[in-house]
Formats: structure tokens, sequence, C-alpha cells
């Protein structure tokens, strides 16, 4: 397919932290594309992401779940050159305390685009999913073909869908794409996460919570770079195949506590709580991404310019987090937190 007759694309959870960097960079980088960007507007998607291409008639936003095939035809109206599907429940503390809202949105959802995408023989679907369908990884670094063994229920949502993807793939060659990205960051990304609720919590000069003894491993990854990978993948990569996109940033979480406290200028023993751990916590992520990288998509930005960057931002944008975090995100924190032995 050529990028001039990808003219419409439907980006589901646009409004998200990795669908809203998406949206803004193809208006900004695909004057030729239009999208609608179908969101349900759950508590992680918030429409003041995309307020800087407000006025920017490319974009149309539908207000609906992917679990509602009405609401789905309904967004593709006339037709769409391809989905690309940013929707999902993605944190794994909420899984563990309420894992059905996952199994709907991520596997049964999924379901529902694959089949519009199979009705209205639609040219291209991109599943974006996440290393942690590959499970905990010991040693060397996961690639494409390895077998998946999430250990979360989130995790077993994302494989979920990945599994039912591909098995469209091969019943009905459905023209599909799924990228597995690692640990993202950058601006606009809901408190709830590592980064974000540590950076907004030492800004407020509030204890952070590390899970247990905070040596777990991730691989970080820009947003913007992970956004660029996904686009990459769509516009380039070979229909039926799976794609990591992964940082190349592997760090324990203490490293990452310790960098954020030097940023925000905190101590670590006063600042820093080591809490009860998260059940079943995956130790160690880490991907091999060199056939994306083959593909031709590498990552830009360096970790320490783009954690300095990340931290500015929120320093910057407390008019974006403080309503978020006064919100109902207080009862979650409470309820989260509480449990674990943290302030
Ligand atoms: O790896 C990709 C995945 O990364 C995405 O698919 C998920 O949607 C995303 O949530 C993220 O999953 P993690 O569980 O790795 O991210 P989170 O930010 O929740 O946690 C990162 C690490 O930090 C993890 O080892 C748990 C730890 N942690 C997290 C929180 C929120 C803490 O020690 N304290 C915390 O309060």
């Amino acid at each position: 397919m050529s990028t001039q007759s990808r003219r419409i694309w439907l980006v589901t959870g646009g409004c998200g932290f990795i669908g809203s960097m998406f949206v803004r960079m193809v208006m900004a980088e695909r004057p030729d594309v239009r999208i609608v960007n179908l969101d349900a507007l759950t508590y992680a998607g918030n429409r003041a992401n995309l307020a800087s291409i407000d006025s920017d008639e490319r974009c149309r936003f539908v207000h609906g779940s992917i679990c509602d095939a009405a609401a789905v035809d309904d967004a593709i109206g006339t037709g769409v050159d391809a989905i690309v599907n940013f929707a999902a429940e993605s944190h794994v503390d909420r899984s563990i305390l309420a894992p059905e809202e996952f199994l709907r949105t991520d596997i049964l959802g999924t379901h529902v685009l694959l089949e519009a995408v199979r009705m209205h023989r639609i040219e291209r679907y991109l599943q974006v999913s996440t290393d942690e369908v590959y499970g905990h990884v010991a040693e060397g670094a996961s690639v494409e073909g390895d077998a998946i063994a999430p250990r979360s229920p989130y995790a077993a949502s994302k494989a979920g869908g990945d599994l039912q993807v591909l098995a469209y793939r091969t019943t009905y060659e459905t023209p599909v794409l799924i990228t597995r990205g690692s640990n993202t960051y950058g601006p606009y990304q809901f408190p709830e996460k590592l980064i974000p609720l540590f950076v907004t919590n030492l800004l407020d000069d509030e204890t952070v919570p590390v899970y247990g003894d905070g040596l777990q491993i991730r691989d970080w990854l820009h947003v913007e770079d992970h956004a660029r990978g996904i686009l990459h993948v769509l516009e380039h990569g070979l229909v039926g195949n799976v794609y990591n996109i992964g940082g190349g940033n592997a760090r324990t979480n203490l490293e990452i506590t310790q960098r954020l406290l030097d940023l925000c200028g905190r101590e670590f023993d006063s600042h820093v709580r080591h809490v009860l751990d998260r059940p079943g916590h995956d130790r160690r992520y880490a991907l091999d991404a060199g056939k994306a990288k083959a593909l031709g998509w590498q990552p830009r930005r360096e970790f320490n310019a783009g954690l300095a960057q990340t931290v500015a931002w929120y320093r910057e944008h407390e008019a974006w987090w403080r309503p978020i975090k006064n919100g109902s995100f207080a009862d979650y924190y409470k309820l989260q937190y509480a449990q674990r032995g943290a302030r």
C-alpha cells in the first residue's frame, strides 16, 4: 500500500499517552493523512492531550469504546485505510485490583476491531502491544518469535489481544501488524506509572513508594520514539509480522528513582519508602529491537536528556497533572498504596 493511499486512519485511544503522541506526530508530519480518533475517555484518556491540534480539521474526535461495534462502525463511517489500536487498559497494578475491564477492552475490544477490519476490508490493522507479553526475562532479550508467557492479568489480556490478531491473520488473512513496546516515558503520561508518579510526588515534596528491593529492571523508551516506531511499522512493516520497539535503556527502578531525586533536588533517605512488592512482579524485561531497526526505525532520544526534559515538562505543566491527582486518582492512590504500607 502506498503512503498516498493511506488517507484516513482510525486511531483508537488517541487521547491517551502514546496515542496522543502518535496523533500529534501524524498531524505535524503527514499532511496527507486525516485521523478519526475513537476514544472512550476512561480515567486515563484526556482531551487536553490533544489541545495543541484542537483546531486541526484533519483530526475528528469520536467518543466511544472499541468494545462497542456500533461505535466502531460509526467511526469508520464510509471507510478508513488503516486502524491503529492504542485503546487499552494498561496499568498492571489496576489489573491486579480489578482484572475484568482489562479482559473486556484488551481482548474483546481487539476482537471488535478485527471484525470491523474484516467486514470493511480495511487494508491495514496495527495492534499496539507490549513487551510484558513475553513475561519475566531472566537473561538475554526477547525476540518476536519467542513464546509469550504473560504473568499479570494486564499482560495476559494484552497477550490475548495479540493472539486474536495473529489468529485473524492465519484464518482470514487479515492484514495485521503488531508492535510490542517497552516501558515508555515522556510528557502527558498519566501519573499512576512509575516516572510521572514519582516526579509529581517529588515536586510536591512527598515520598515515593519503591516496590520491594527496587532492583527490577525495565527498558525505557521515549514516547516520541515509541510513536515514531509505530508510525514506521504502519507504513513499512511486513503484514503478519510482530515488531519489538525497545528503547535500549535498561535501568533498575532504584537507578530511575535516584535520577529523579537528583532532578527534583530531593534526598533518598527522606523521600524514598520501600513498600510491599507487586504480586507476581516481573523482575526484568528486555527487548531485542533488531527487527524494527532493520526496517529502518531507530530511537533518537538520549535517555538522560529525555528524562530531564520529562521532569521539566511536569514542572512546567502542573495545570495538566494537578487536577488529575486531585480527582478520582486520589482515591485510587489511597486504595493501592495503603495496602502496601505507603503513606
Ligand atoms: O513494559 C511495557 C509496560 O510498561 C506497558 O505495557 C504498561 O502499560 C506500562 O504500565 C508499563 O508496565 P510496568 O508495570 O513496567 O510500569 P509501571 O510504571 O507501573 O512500573 C514500572 C516499574 O516500577 C515496575 O517494576 C514497578 C515499579 N513501581 C511502579 C509504581 C507505580 C514501583 O516501584 N512503585 C510504584 O509506585
